[in-house]
């Protein structure tokens, strides 16, 4: 599975990279073709590409990416036969059982060999894991896989129930991985498998809180020492493209902006009142000045008709007629207030600052809990 090969050939197992939340694998076939909804991909167009290539579909209207396998991606690919254990669960374990080169791993049960391929890649061609599974069906699919991902020689798969018949293997193990219902019924067995000239470590992998607490019981009882329990969640980050935010310059040349604005329409209304004033004051003293220029009142009635029109007029004026005070105006607060200095405001924008910006931000979805993780130790024997 951890071919080094450069270029795709037939026969090559790959990882299909659709979507970050749709990766799949297959096997290159040529005659054989890969549907998706974006249309259709022949194997034969695979065959002598390098790998990491982006493949268009044969319409145009979609794209893919050949991957080569690797334990991270086959855990995001493969075939559920079983919950799996994802990646931050499986560095976690492989960090605290000091899984390693060379190391022997026991894990049970092995479901759908998520695990088992990670650690596989780990403990290398001079370590080994030893994988238990009950269900039949799922264990011959398992012992498949690993035949045809190549990892024969360091995985060896037993058909077996390890809460009632134990390990096949005894005082051999560095560690032990428990993914049971019941992981407490394994500790016995467990004690049995580990190498007792060093200090070994096991860790049992459970949903619930009760199931951790029997497990911390039984593992008491046998005599594990430092026992902890974690629980990891994983907080991706995606890259984005986005808006170019604006400048602390630009927002407060803005504000500027909108102040002088308001500013202005502040003085032309002041001065539109000002001229209405006058005029209303300079009519009354017309009116004052003249003596009974028109004693049947024919004249007097033409200027009421004026007048009324006049209003009139002013009543379509714009604003502020009411009053017309300029303190009642000049009274009205000058509305921002920019903080930043000078030299902040007059920043200028960089002509080359590109409108699009690359940024990096927390994931939606945050995947939340899977399971508990109980690690304990077992101290090596004393000898008399
Ligand atoms: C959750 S799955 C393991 C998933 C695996 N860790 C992975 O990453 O793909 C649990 C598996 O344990 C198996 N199992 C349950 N009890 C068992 C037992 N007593 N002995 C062996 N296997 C057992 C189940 O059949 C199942 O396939």
């Amino acid at each position: 599975m951890w071919s080094t090969a450069r270029h795709v050939a037939p026969g090559d197992l790959v990882i299909v990279w659709l979507t970050r939340d749709l990766v799949q694998s297959l096997v290159v076939t040529p005659g054989k073709a890969f549907n998706s909804r974006y249309g259709e991909y022949p194997h034969s167009d695979l065959v002598g590409i390098p790998y990491g290539s982006k493949v268009p579909s044969r319409t145009g209207r979609g794209f893919v990416h050949i991957l080569r396998p690797t334990p991270e991606l086959w855990t995001l690919a493969l075939p559920h036969r079983t919950q799996i254990l994802y990646l931050a669960d499986i560095a976690f374990i492989t960090s605290w059982l000091y899984i390693r080169p060379g190391a022997v791993v026991l894990e049970a049960g092995t479901g759908s060999g998520s695990f088992t391929h990670s650690i596989a890649r780990t403990v290398g061609p001079t370590g080994h894991v030893y994988s238990y599974e009950f269900h039949e069906a799922r264990a011959g699919k398992a012992a498949e896989e690993f035949a045809r991902h190549g990892l024969s020689d360091i995985v060896t798969l037993a058909h077996r129930n390890v809460c009632k018949s134990g390990f096949t293997e005894a005082d051999i193990a560095d560690s032990v991985f428990l993914d049971l219902p019941a992981p407490w019924e394994a500790i016995g067995h467990s004690k049995a498998a580990l190498r007792k000239d060093r200090l070994t470590r096991i860790c049992c992998f459970s949903p619930c809180i009760e199931q951790v607490l029997r497990t911390v019981s039984a593992l008491n009882d046998a005599g594990f020492t430092d026992i902890t329990m974690y629980e990891t969640l994983l907080r991706p980050h995606e890259v984005i493209q986005a808006p170019r935010l604006a400048t602390v310059g630009t927002v407060a040349e803005k504000l500027k902006r909108q102040e002088r604005n308001r500013e202005d329409k502040r003085q032309r209304q002041i001065a539109a009142s000002r001229a209405r004033r006058d005029a209303t004051e300079k009519r009354k003293r017309e009116d004052q000045d003249v003596v009974d220029p028109d004693p049947d009142g024919h004249e007097l009635e033409l200027k009421k008709m004026k007048t009324t029109a006049q209003c009139d007029d002013e009543a379509y004026a714009p604003d502020v007629t009411m009053g017309t005070d300029e303190e009642v105006l000049e009274d009205q607060p000058s509305a921002v207030t920019v903080a930043a200095d000078d030299t902040t405001l007059a920043m200028p924008l960089p002509e080359s600052a590109p409108e699009i910006q690359v940024l990096s931000r927390h994931s939606k979805e945050v995947r939340g809990h899977t399971s508990f993780l109980t690690f304990a130790c077992l101290l090596p024997a004393v000898r008399s």
